[in-house]
Parts: structure tokens; C-alpha cells; sequence
């Protein structure tokens, strides 16, 4: 049943939105008076008297907001409250109850209520209560849509950025993807390699075809092999079957094999055989098995100078890297900061249906002014941090996480009365004044993106300045 139902008043924006509000009570002088109080307002209502004809009301008009009698026969409000959020958490539900109870009250809030009124329902307060949510919704709409706009103006391939150093990159993976067999991306961990890998995949001649991950720091030297080869029944103590490893999963799709770093030697000679011939054998079997993968090799590591200590095998490193992408860092192109801020805020809150609009100016400042050891990865965890933590909105300092609270008046460091020192010196200085600012050796070694023995390397070290006076 739909009632008081007004279309786009003349003076409305032709965009706007209609607030669909649902009513579930068995009260009928009730069901009157929310007549009474639509009356003049632009929403679509629908009521009932019965909970399972509400529920499904719910599931196919999809109202903005719902009020529920508190008891009714059939299923309780608060009950019916619960089975309406886990559908769409961001639903306003108000409960309406007629013996007010402020422990009934307190539980229906913490609950995920919006409100809770008494019979008999005062008109005028509903009625704000109503307008207040009718310009939520309209705001959330309308900001989600801007952002909307703008965020897919620099996207590619669920990759954002704006910076020439990633547009560089979206033209190289569309340039390469088409063609390649093999592929190296080389990148610091948490700068989208795997998502660069996805986008080659996705761009490539057969989309549709299997894409797995491999992680060879993952494994020990001999289950690596059995998990990239495969193995046969008895071929070691515990292969109790025959076994398909990940290129055989992979066939006729892409393979992405992340931290080739740390494959150890002798596995390397076996995956730079499969990379000539495609083929493979599984372990403990002399059968050879065609294969059809492309592969996409990434690390963290510099692949490079791990050939030079050889701790890397050169031809297979010739081989990878006849068609290799750099990832950069996220320090690198800080000009993505604003960006990306501005899609994980957004993506958080249509996640967790909370409304945050961004962060305030200070906060970005301290953003910005951070080294991003942990890349794009480390921001997504500040960024949801800060979501879960915001209240009002939008995300503050005191809202991220306490690591990074210190930053607020780094801008203020300064390197000393302006005398002239070493650049040991300095770091050394500077990483003391971190420590003893923030008490947490781990907490600053990260901060300052250097190792945790690096760090103790450097507080342990001798003040240069001291030795030399000595000497
Ligand atoms: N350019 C980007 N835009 C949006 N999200 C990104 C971008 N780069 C990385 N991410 C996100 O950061 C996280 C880490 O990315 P990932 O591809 O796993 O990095 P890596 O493989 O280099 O460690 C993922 O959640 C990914 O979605
Ligand atoms: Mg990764």
C-alpha cells in the first residue's frame, strides 16, 4: 500500500532523490498520524501491520528509512531491526514503542537504531527527524557522485593515479600486455605489483583464463617445487596423491609468481627450463607436460644486485627481465597522495556504510609529510584506520594511528643552530630525537623506513662529534 506519495515538487532539483520510508506496526491510530505527518513532504511511504510482509516490502522497495513498532506480534522490532540491517547496514531505523524504557532505549541505539521515540509521537519532533535524514541521504548521494566522477577520471584498471610517473605505467602495461610471454615487476612491497599483474592479465589476449598467484617466499626449498610443478604419489614421504602444481592450474591463463627473490637456486634452473620449453614435470615423475603460461614474475628485491652476490641466477635473470616494469614507490609520486586518500575514504565508507566526507587539511599535511616505507598498502591501513576511528565525518590527526600523530610538528624540526654537520651525524641525531620522541624502537625504525638493526646500528654508534674531539 502507498500513500502520501509526492513526486519531485516543482521547486526540487530534478535529480534529487526519493526518500522511501517504510512503517511496520500493527497500531492503526499510529499508521493515521504518519498520514498526517507525510503529508507535505516529498516521500514515497509504505506501510504494513505485519513483520514478514514487511520484510519483503523492504528486499524489493528498498526505503532509505524504517520505523518498527517495538512489540508486535508476530516478531519484535528489535528482532525485525537486526534481520533489516544485516540486509543493509545502512538503513536509519527508528524503533517506536509505547512504555519507554531507557534500558530498552539504550539497547535498540547500540543496537544500530537512529532513534527511539514514545507513543504518543510528537508530530513536530518526527517530522525534523526526518528532514534531518532526507539531507543526509541526499548529501551522501550527491558527494558519492562527484567523487564517483572524479576518481574514474584516473583510474586504470582499478589502479589510481595521476602522477607521470604512474601514467608512464598504465601506458606500459597497455603497450606490453597484449604481447608478453614473461614479464618482470620490480617494485618495493605494497606498490601494486599484483595489481599491475591482474591488469596485464585482464588486458591480455584471453582474460578469461585462469590467473594464479604463486608466493615463493612462502614455501620451503622442496614443497615450492611440488607447489609449482606438482608431484606424484610416492614421489616423497607425505605425497600421498597425485598432486597438480600451480602451472598446470595455470594453463592456458597467466601465472604470477611474486617474491622470485627468494626462489631459492636450484629451483630457479627449473623454472628457467619451463620458461624456454613450456613444459613441466611433476616431482618424481619423468613425464613431460606441456604447458601454455605466461608469467609474471615480481619482487621486492633488486634482483640485480642479488645477481652479483650470486644469490640469482643471471640467465634466468636475462630471461625475466627482457620486458621489466618498475613500480614506484609511493614516496615518489606523493602528488597521488590526494587521490588516493580521496578513493580509499570513499571505498571505506560505501564498505562500512559510515558516512566520512575525507580528511581535514592538517591530516593530509601529515600524510604528506611521511615516507610511506609500506607504500600503498601501509596508506589503505592508515586510511582505514582512520575511517573506523572518525567521528563527525572526517578523519583528524588524533584519528591515525599514533605512529604518525608525531609528524604534526615535524615540519619544525630542525637540524641544529644551524652549525654544519655530517650527514652521519645528522641521521645519527635525528633518529635519536625519533626514539626518545616516540619510545618505541620498532614503531621508529618504520617510521624512519630503515630496518630495525639498522636503527640499532645507528643509536649504538658513538656520537662522531664525541670521537673526534677525543682523537
Ligand atoms: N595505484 C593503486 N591504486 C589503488 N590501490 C592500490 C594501488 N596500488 C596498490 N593498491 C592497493 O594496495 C594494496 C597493495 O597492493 P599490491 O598489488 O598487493 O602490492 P604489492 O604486490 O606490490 O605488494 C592492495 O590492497 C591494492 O589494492
Ligand atoms: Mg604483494
Amino acid at each position: 500500500m502507498t500513500l502520501g506519495k509526492k513526486e519531485n515538487e516543482s521547486s526540487a532539483p530534478a535529480n534529487d532523490i526519493v526518500l522511501r520510508l517504510l512503517i511496520v506496526d500493527d497500531d492503526l491510530d499510529n499508521l493515521a498520524l504518519m498520514r498526517q505527518v507525510f503529508e507535505n513532504e516529498p516521500v514515497e511511504v509504505f506501510v504494513t501491520g505485519d513483520t514478514s510482509e514487511g520484510l519483503d516490502l523492504f528486499r524489493t522497495k528498498r526505503p532509505q528509512i524504517v520505523t518498527l513498532a517495538l512489540l508486535m506480534p508476530q516478531m519484535g522490532g528489535m528482532e525485525m531491526m537486526a534481520n533489516i540491517l544485516a540486509i543493509d547496514p545502512g538503513v536509519d531505523v527508528i524503533l517506536i514503542t509505547r512504555h519507554y524504557s531507557t534500558d530498552a532505549a539504550v539497547e535498540a541505539i547500540k543496537k544500530g537504531a537512529y532513534d527511539y521515540l514514545t507513543k504518543p509521537i510528537s508530530v513536530a519532533r518526527f517530522r525534523e527527524t526526518l528532514r534531518e535524514l532526507l539531507s543526509h541521504a541526499q548529501l551522501r548521494q550527491h558527494s558519492q557522485e562527484l567523487e564517483g566522477e572524479m576518481i574514474d577520471a584516473f583510474q586504470f584498471e582499478g589502479m589510481i593515479g595521476r602522477s607521470p610517473l604512474m601514467l608512464d605505467l598504465f601506458r606500459k602495461i597497455n603497450r606490453v600486455a597484449r604481447h608478453f610471454r614473461t614479464i618482470l615487476l620490480i617494485g618495493e612491497t605494497g606498490t601494486g605489483k599484483e595489481l599491475a599483474a591482474k591488469a596485464l592479465h585482464r588486458l591480455g589476449p584471453r582474460p578469461t583464463s585462469p590467473f594464479i598467484t604463486a608466493n615463493c617466499s612462502a614455501w620451503a626449498e622442496s614443497l615450492l617445487e611440488t607447489e609449482l610443478f606438482g608431484c606424484v604419489k610416492g614421489a616423497f614421504t607425505g605425497a600421498t596423491q597425485d598432486r597438480k602444481g600451480v602451472f598446470e592450474y595455470a594453463n592456458g591463463g597467466t601465472l604470477f609468481l611474486d617474491e622470485i627473490g627468494d626462489m631459492p637456486v636450484s629451483s630457479q634452473s627449473k623454472l628457467l627450463r619451463v620458461l624456454q620449453n613450456q613444459e613441466i614435470q611433476r616431482v618424481g615423475s619423468p613425464i613431460v607436460h606441456k604447458v601454455d603460461v605466461r608469467v609474471i614474475a615480481a619482487s621486492s628485491r633488486d634482483l640485480h644486485v642479488m645477481v652479483a652476490e650470486n644469490k640469482f641466477r643471471q640467465d634466468l635473470y636475462y630471461r625475466l627481465s627482457m620486458m621489466e616494469i618498475q613500480v614506484p614507490r609511493l614516496a615518489d609520486r606523493r602528488e597521488d597522495l590526494p587521490l588516493l586518500e580521496r578513493y580509499m575514504v570513499h571505498s571505506f565508507a560505501v564498505q562500512s556504510n559510515k558516512q566520512i566526507r575525507g580528511l581535514t587539511r592538517r591530516a593530509q599535511a601529515v600524510l604528506s609529510r611521511y615516507s610511506w616505507p609500506g607504500n600503498v598498502r601501509e596508506l589503505e591501513n592508515v586510511i582505514g584506520h582512520g575511517c573506523i576511528m572518525a567521528e563527525g565525518g572526517i578523519i583528524d590527526i588524533h584519528n591515525l594511528p599514533e605512529y604518525l600523530r608525531i609528524l604534526q610538528h615535524s615540519a619544525t624540526v630542525d637540524a641544529g643552530e644551524k652549525e654544519i654537520v655530517s650527514l652521519m651525524e645528522m641521521t645519527q641525531r635525528y633518529t635519536r630525537e625519533v626514539v626518545d620522541r616516540i619510545h618505541n624502537k620498532a614503531q621508529a625504525a618504520h617510521l624512519l623506513g630503515i630496518s630495525r638493526t639498522k636503527l640499532y646500528r645507528l643509536l649504538s654508534k658513538k656520537q662522531i662529534g664525541e670521537s673526534d674531539k677525543i682523537g
